[in-house]
């Protein structure tokens, strides 16, 4: 029997992965979902003790100079020596300075995006967070266009553009990071040693052609702060998915938070099969024993707190 891998357990094909998705369901449905302003500025609240967005978004150029030297947060004996390049796109003052927005996206990168038909609603949001430079165009009236933050682990380099091997990858980086016109571009440089290079090169590459991005770079500390504030909550995650770490930064600046595109589940909520990722054939076994993240437990505490009205889950169709 086939059987498929969720976050290391192996479960029988059939019977059982259907009561997975089922056991996820979401509830209310979306035409009753309200929002709940009191809970969502708790939420605030609690986060910012542990962690600021403001300042957390991005390491500011007053605190570092070229040749400073980092220790990696996940290979602490490993390090890294501030750039030229690097210090050069240091943003001078937080790009979340003062923002506030009535409301947000943030869109995962699950399957359960195709055929949803969300891109429109996705981008009458204020503000819109995308995950791992994910493609909007050829899919945009599923995920829409609007961006107005998007992430880069250093591994999008290796795992999207073949590490730059020739002229045609650095080519399609480039017109990807063109397309982004004014948006932040935020890169966890400093998590581990093996993203050294390729945040080196997406620096050179952005520099050399004037790319219209405004660059940030989270800080050292941002990550176990995040952790900290959800194990406090009893969410024991190992580590934050760039998807609830974007949660997490926007409570501090956004009023009301929508999710769409968070669905680690090969299932959907109608039993048809959904892709682990919109745009390309990575497969769920990616989220194996070895991987650092535990989405499933990070998907129920989203449900949660949509059932609270803290945040709004979508994962079907958009009306
Ligand atoms: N996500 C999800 N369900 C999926 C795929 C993604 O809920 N099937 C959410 C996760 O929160 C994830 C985010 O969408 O963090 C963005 O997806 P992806 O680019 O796969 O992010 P990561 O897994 O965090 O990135 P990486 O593998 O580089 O650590």
């Amino acid at each position: 029997r086939a059987e498929v891998v969720i976050n290391g357990s192996s479960l029988p094909a059939v019977a059982d992965r259907s009561n997975e998705s089922l056991k996820h369901s979401i509830q209310p449905a979306s035409s009753k979902w309200r929002h709940n302003q009191t809970l969502s500025l708790r939420i605030r609240k609690q986060i910012l003790k542990f962690l600021d967005a403001e300042k957390d978004i991005s390491v500011l150029k007053g605190t570092l100079k070229p040749g400073d030297i980092i220790h990696y947060i996940f290979d602490r004996d490993s390090t890294m020596n501030v750039s030229q390049n690097l210090y050069e796109l240091l943003p001078r003052t937080s790009p979340l300075k003062n923002k506030h927005f009535q409301t947000c996206a943030i869109v995962g990168n699950s399957g359960v995006l195709l055929n949803s038909g969300c891109g429109q609603e996705i981008d009458t949001h204020s503000f819109v967070i995308r995950c791992n430079l994910a493609p909007v165009q050829e899919y945009a009236r599923d995920v829409g266009l609007k961006t107005d933050l998007v992430t880069m682990n250093p591994s999008v380099i290796q795992r999207a553009f073949e590490d730059l091997v020739n002229a045609t990858w650095r080519e399609k980086l480039l017109q990807r990071l063109h397309g982004l016109n004014g948006s932040i571009l935020w890169i966890p440089a400093f998590m581990a040693r093996g993203g050294k290079e390729r945040v080196e090169w997406v620096n050179a590459l952005i520099l050399k052609h004037h790319v219209n991005v405004r660059t940030a770079y989270p800080s050292l500390r941002l990550l176990h702060a995040v952790r900290g504030y959800w194990l406090t909550n009893k969410v024991h995650i190992k580590r934050p998915t760039t998807g609830l770490l974007m949660y997490t930064l926007a409570t501090r600046f956004c009023n009301q938070i929508y999710l769409y595109g968070f669905w680690p589940f090969p299932l959907d909520q109608n039993q048809n099969p959904v892709k682990y990722h919109y745009y390309d054939s990575l497969k769920y076994g990616y989220t194996s024993q070895a991987s650092p993240h535990t989405m499933p437990l990070e998907f129920k505490a989203l449900k949660s707190l949509h059932e609270q009205g803290a945040l709004k889950l979508t994962v079907g169709q958009c009306d």
